[in-house]
């Protein structure tokens, strides 16, 4: 079976850099969400949405290299995805993630509803910036079902009555619009 080392290596490269970049982008305007953005991307996580965008852009380019925005797109992916992790650690009331204390539990709630903030607010600013309607409207969407799959979570914890359909819709909302889309 191919690892996902093997499926990742054309991008290895470009993740590390992805990974600089990011610490660059978030923390370069408040010395407090430098500090959460430090601790955000310290311990990185799969990756998985920054890889596919990378892995297609090296797919889909005729010389195989890929543009700046490319790499921007991939960055915004990852920002989108962090942002709505803390904020779900807020939520969830979860003590780690990847290993490490969460940003609540290592700052408090306010810093961490802000941090969360800043980086879904800095993900739209880079994505309206790449001046493609067609991207802006999908991962519009994309964040708008995050919050509606969040929202039915929220609203249907511990009912056993629960739809397996509605389930499969809640974790559409969260999860697969994200990748799919
Ligand atoms: C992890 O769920 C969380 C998500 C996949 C999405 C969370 C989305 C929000 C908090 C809404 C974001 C808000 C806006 C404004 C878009 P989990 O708790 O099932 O998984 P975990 O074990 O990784 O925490
Ligand atoms: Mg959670």
């Amino acid at each position: 079976m191919t690892s996902v080392a093997t499926l990742l290596a054309p991008v290895e490269e470009d993740l590390k850099t992805l990974n600089h970049n990011l610490r660059q982008l978030i923390g370069a305007r408040h010395p407090i969400l430098s500090a959460a953005a430090e601790h955000l991307f310290q311990v990185g996580g799969k990756q998985l949405r920054p890889a596919v965008v990378l892995l297609i852009a090296r797919a889909t380019m005729a010389d195989g290299e890929i543009t700046a925005r490319h790499r921007r797109l991939a960055e915004i992916t990852e920002m989108i995805h962090t942002a709505s992790l803390v904020h779900d650690d807020v939520l969830d009331e979860s003590e780690t993630r990847r290993g490490i204390p969460t940003v609540h539990s290592s700052f408090n709630n306010r810093i961490a509803v802000l941090a969360g903030d800043f980086l879904f607010a800095q993900s739209s600013w880079y994505l309206a910036n790449l001046d493609n309607l067609e991207v802006v409207k999908l991962l519009s969407k994309v964040i708008m079902d995050l919050a509606e799959g969040e929202i039915q979570q929220g609203l249907s914890r511990f009912d056993s009555d629960l739809t397996f359909e509605a389930y499969l819709e809640k974790s559409y909302c969260k999860t697969a619009s994200f990748v799919g889309e």
